[in-house]
């Protein structure tokens, strides 16, 4: 999705602050860039493709000036061509503009400003006109910019820029925004807005996030105002994760760099939660909930997680169930005194918020389980569980499912009677076990035999349903393969029909109980029709017998399994995609974060 930047006080430094900060935010997928630098002129520059075109077209010309604006573009309206691009200026050429989000009412304002000159097909390009047309009226820039917000339906965030101004202005509404609160600098403090942190965490770890409707102006200080432009207190906050965080570390992707970080991850996620002795766990975002029912909405990777998570409860005898967040508003079901669960890594994706906020609407207890702290969804829910992740960078989702997965035990553990007993344990030597797995996995193996096969098929039962999908999902956004997840016991319902010789199918069977017995009949079901079988398994069950590898797991509780398995599927899918050369951390089509329905 797009990303926006601006700075103030950077002095020379404007534009390779807005470009570098671009480039941080090239994980959230983008097919376009630019930037605007500020003084008595405006200097604009923007161009389709990638960031290296932008620094291209920006080297071939002197451009200076401060305060500055820069923009990723994911297209929604119009092709990824330079006119499209951001920044969008007036006609005057004093005015420009960055947006995140859709307006929705802009063919209705395009036709009312049908004296202005339109050079672009965007949505956007309306909110420089109607700044325009309020400046030609004669008011202050700063209010232009807010009579013009006030005509916008849609959701957005807006960074602008006025010739002759030193300030920048910006405003949101269902679209992140967040300030970054640098240093004192020779050139005054240095001052950010951004989409996200990571765009301006190499100069500062203070950040103000901004909460829908209000207003910032970032000139030599900081302020935000309301609607109606009264001032509000804001606090300033950490962020506790370091800039290195979102380098590559010597790994060759970040999708590769987050599957290794996953111990940490999941140390971190259990971080004073579980009590070392007693094996209880303790979340104190939790106290005093016991919820008697349970919706999770979720899209997705995090939707995968959602299953799982309803699962968990339903083992508790908790009803519980997994919805996927862009059908839950069409057929809102009955709420009753359920809590609503948002799972969501980025906490800004457009479905699950819209589904939180009618479950909010109808006056549910809403919980959001997230890795994004100042998130939209984290802040608009009742209560939060962190799942203390750390930045994925990577778009295919890694490391935040498998600490979504744990997450999950810890809420059911401390929210229901489930007995800590043997879970509690095979939580805490999780994060332990992946460490040993990521050292000796055999997937890369089993990834150069099975690169170049038509399709694949992932099956699984119980957790290891959604792992089935989620193996499946990971294989088919980086790789562009053709990859199917499956309950086990459905594929012979229909999908059977599509298993050859040519399609791999992956089985992930674990333990020795009645499930695993029906899966590996499965995998017979399979074998029968000479597919070639990786099981994925602990070889607590028959599954190696049938198959043509094994992806090894160790022994241990199945809530734990389902983790461990992801880490070898996750691993599959990753060296299959590099064998087959893709751009593995910025798949085709793809976003970070979907701010769109
Ligand atoms: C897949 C992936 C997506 C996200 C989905 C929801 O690897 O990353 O399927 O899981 O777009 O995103 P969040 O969790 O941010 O709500």
């Amino acid at each position: 999705m797009c990303g926006i930047i601006g700075c103030v006080g950077r002095g020379e430094r404007t534009a390779d602050t807005l470009v570098s900060g671009l480039e941080t935010l090239e994980y959230r997928g983008y097919d376009s860039a630019g930037i605007a630098l500020g003084g008595s002129k405006l200097s604009v520059c923007k161009a389709a493709g990638e960031i290296a075109k932008l620094k291209t077209a920006l080297g071939s010309r002197s451009m200076s000036g401060e305060p500055g604006i820069g923009h990723t573009r994911w297209s929604t309206h119009g092709p990824p061509t330079d006119e499209n691009a951001h920044p969008h200026a007036d006609c005057t050429g004093d005015v420009a503009v960055v947006h995140n989000g859709i307006i929705e009412n802009y063919q209705e304002l395009r036709a009312e400003l049908d004296e202005h000159t339109f050079t672009s097909e965007t949505d956007t390009e309306v909110i420089p006109h109607l700044i325009e047309a309020e400046l030609a009226a004669g008011t202050d820039p700063e209010d232009a910019f807010r009579a013009a917000i006030a005509r916008l339906e849609g959701s957005y965030a807006v960074v602008c820029l006025i010739a002759g101004c030193d300030a920048i202005f910006g405003t949101r509404k269902d679209s992140p925004l967040v300030l970054g609160i640098g240093d004192d600098t020779p050139d005054g403090q240095a001052l950010f807005v951004a989409s996200d942190v990571p765009a301006f965490r190499e100069y500062t770890d203070r950040v103000v996030y901004l909460d829908d409707g209000e207003f910032v102006r970032l000139d030599d200080e900081w302020v935000v105002t309301d609607s109606d432009g009264v001032v509000r207190e804001k606090s300033v906050e950490t962020v506790d994760w370091d800039p290195e965080e979102t380098g590559k570390s010597g790994y060759e992707h970040f999708m590769l760099k987050e599957i290794h970080e996953q111990p940490r991850a999941l140390r971190q996620c259990l971080q004073g939660r579980v009590d070392e002795l007693g094996g209880s766990v303790t979340v104190d975002e939790l106290d005093n909930l016991a919820p008697t029912g349970v919706q999770f909405v979720a899209c997705g990777t995090s939707y995968h997680a959602a299953l799982y998570g309803a699962q968990l409860f339903r083992e508790q005898g908790i009803p519980a169930q997994a919805f996927l967040a862009s059908e839950y508003a069409t057929a809102v079901p009955p709420i009753g005194n359920d809590l609503v669960v948002a799972i969501t890594q980025s906490g800004e994706t457009a479905d699950t918020l819209s589904a939180l906020r009618e479950a909010s609407r109808r006056g549910a207890e809403t919980l959001a389980v997230t890795n994004t702290v100042g998130s939209t969804v984290a802040r608009e829910s009742d209560r939060k569980l962190f799942i203390r992740a750390g930045p994925e960078i990577g778009v295919a989702a890694t490391k935040t499912f498998a600490s979504q997965l744990l997450a999950l035990n810890l809420l059911v553990l401390a929210t229901t009677d489930a007995s800590a007993g043997e879970v509690v344990p095979a939580l805490r030597d999780l994060p332990g076990q992946t460490q040993a797995l990521l050292d000796d996995s055999g997937a890369e193996a089993v990834a150069e035999q099975f690169y170049d096969a038509p399709a694949y098929f992932f099956i699984g039962r119980r957790y290891q349903f959604p792992v089935a999908l989620e193996g499946a999902l990971k294989l088919k956004e980086i790789s562009y393969k053709h990859a199917e997840g499956f309950a086990a016991g459905e594929l012979k319902h229909g999908p059977l029909a599509l298993v050859d010789d040519r399609t791999p199918v992956f089985a992930v069977v674990t333990g020795d109980d009645e499930i695993a017995t029906k899966t590996v009949g499965n995998i017979k079901e399979v074998e029968a029709r000479d597919a070639p079988v990786v099981a994925v398994t602990d070889r607590q069950n028959d599954a190696a017998a049938y198959a043509d590898h094994v992806l090894e797991l160790p022994e241990t509780h199945p809530h734990v399994g389902a983790v461990l398995a992801n880490v070898q599927l996750q691993l599959v899918a990753y060296h299959i995609a590099n064998r087959l050369g893709r751009p593995i951390d910025k798949p085709r089509n793809l976003a970070k974060s979907v701010t769109v329905e």
